[in-house]
């Protein structure tokens, strides 16, 4: 089954969000796995009968005196599924580095939660044919000493496609997709779900639906508006029915 994963990142206000939850909880899907990562401190005011929670992000530490941090325990107990890890927001803007992605993989596979390990070129890499150089070392520092990897999602982001407007073509997501599958089934004798992010809204995500290893999508500015996530969903209902 293929997920659709919705980033808020840091967006809605108390409102906004109240009215986002009254759309969302009407909405049913057996074909897709949605799953919703909003901010903190609204983690708990979703219900997640028809969906699963994530979170954008986790602290590197299990417990204690860290302040401002959230463990992966404390989102655990609260129903949390998935955890966003290494997004390139994260790793540029605050500094992020693959070791403490590794530290915080760690804890979320401790405490059952799913990581969605976020990988992905700049425009200067892609230029200089590095993408997959890049995504490689991301993933090998990501998975260091990580003994049950197979609970991890990798979101391919290409970091000049996020709130861009600019996708890949088909072709393009398709070979570095698999890539990194056939790198991952190599190295480390697994078979892990891709997911691509970037840019991607109701209006594309029909074409994009025409790849055929993509198990899904991270998807940041188009699942603020509650009418675009329905059309998504559809789209992928059709695709899964066809
Ligand atoms: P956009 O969908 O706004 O490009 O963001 C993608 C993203 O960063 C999801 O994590």
């Amino acid at each position: 089954m293929k997920s659709l994963v919705l980033n808020h990142k840091m967006n809605f206000n108390y409102d906004e969000v109240n009215e986002y939850i009254k759309n969302i909880n009407d909405v049913k899907s057996n074909k897709i796995n949605l799953v919703i990562c909003p901010s903190f401190i609204y983690l708990s005011f979703f219900k997640y009968n028809n969906y699963y929670l994530g979170s954008q992000n986790v602290g590197m530490m299990e417990k204690g005196a860290l302040t401002g941090e959230i463990s992966a325990l404390q989102l655990k107990k609260i129903g949390v599924r998935y955890c966003i890890v290494g997004h390139s927001e994260r790793r540029m803007l605050l500094n992020e580095t693959n070791e403490m992605i590794n530290k915080k993989i760690n804890h979320l596979l401790d405490n059952n939660i799913i990581p969605i390990l976020c990988v992905g070129e700049t425009l200067e890499e892609k230029k200089a044919s590095l993408t997959f150089d890049i995504i490689k070392e991301e993933i090998d520092r990501a998975f260091s000493n990580i003994s049950n990897i197979d609970n991890i999602i990798i979101a391919y982001e290409p970091i000049w496609a996020i709130g861009t407007g600019m996708v890949p073509t088909n072709n393009d997501i398709f070979i570095t997709i698999k890539e990194i599958k056939d790198y991952i089934n190599g190295k480390y004798s697994t078979k892990l779900k891709v997911l691509y992010g970037g840019s991607v809204n109701s209006e594309n995500i029909n074409v994009l639906e025409d790849i055929n290893n993509v198990d899904g999508y991270l998807v940041g500015g188009a699942s603020l508006d509650f009418k675009q996530v329905k059309s998504m969903i559809t789209a992928m209902e059709a695709k899964y029915d066809s």
